[in-house]
């Protein structure tokens, strides 16, 4: 039986851990040849080996996604190799420094990590997925932070929210190559990082401010990484066809109240 996404190629940048190892897999389940991309190496090396044992194509590449060159070099890889591209999903991003008093190293670090590499890992990637038939799919990873404001890091707030807008205006300019633009804004999910959103603070006790936070939910837990990893395999398919330029909660309905 095909599946709805053989024969396509994608790129994973962050794809060696936590939602970005989720994705990883679950696109190549749907037939998809996966780029599992990572500043570390060793991870995206195991990812892509997970995914031959179970049958499918993936490549790892080691890439620090805040370097314009080594995004270059990602590419023009992929090119060698394919000669195109249908999906790009980023997933690389980092908690924000806690407060106000942030120092110009931090800021300068919270946009290269949350912005910039998003920034470029999409609109370098645009000649190979004009290359797609129309069927070329955008990806990239917000927070419920983008989507209300987050009082423990507001330069996190502004770094995700920016690629709210980012989504909006890239999926205009792909619009006319069928190169669709979507954005996702996950809640909690049970990944290495979400204890360092709650540990901003030194002697913060992480695993009860996980739990306080979780209470909060509607659907009363946090996602399991492979939740978040279904709604990038539907936004990358011909199934999301009519869908571009939005930010898609995924949150247990967080940003519902
Ligand atoms: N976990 C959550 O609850 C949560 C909620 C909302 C949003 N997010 C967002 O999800 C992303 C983190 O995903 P995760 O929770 O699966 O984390 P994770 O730590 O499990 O995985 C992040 C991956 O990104 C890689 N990475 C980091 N910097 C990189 C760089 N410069 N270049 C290439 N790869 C790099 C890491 O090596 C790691 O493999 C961030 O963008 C974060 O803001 C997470």
């Amino acid at each position: 039986m095909s599946s709805r996404l053989d024969g396509r190629i994608g790129v994973v940048i962050g794809g060696g851990s936590g939602m970005g190892r989720a994705i990883s897999h679950r696109l190549a389940e749907e037939g998809v040849k996966v780029y599992v991309a990572d500043l570390n190496g060793e991870a995206a090396e195991a990812v892509a080996k997970e995914i031959e044992q179970r049958g499918g194509r993936a490549v790892p590449v080691q890439v620090d996604a805040t370097s314009v060159a080594e995004l270059r070099a990602l590419y023009a890889r992929i090119e060698a190799e394919d000669g195109v591209l249908h999906i790009v999903h980023n997933q690389v991003g980092m908690p924000g420094a806690g407060g106000l008093d942030v120092s110009e190293e931090e800021f300068q670090r919270n946009i290269d990590v949350n912005v910039k590499s998003v920034f470029y890992s999409a609109t370098l990637a645009f000649d190979l997925l004009k290359r797609a038939g129309k069927k070329a799919s955008i990806t990239m990873t917000a927070s419920t932070s983008a989507l209300v404001g987050s009082p423990f890091s507001p330069v996190y707030s502004l770094t995700k929210s920016a690629l709210v807008g980012f989504t909006r205006a890239l999926a205009l300019v792909g619009a006319p190559d069928g190169i669709r633009v979507n954005c996702i804004a996950p809640g909690t999910v049970h990944t290495p990082m979400l204890a360092s959103f709650f540990g901003r603070e030194r002697g913060a006790d992480v695993s009860a401010l996980t739990k306080e936070f979780v209470a909060g939910i509607p659907l009363g837990r946090g996602a399991q990484p492979e939740e978040i990893a279904s709604v990038v395999a539907f936004l990358a398919s011909d199934d999301a066809s009519f869908v571009t330029g939005v930010t898609v909660p995924i949150d247990g309905g967080l940003t519902a109240k």
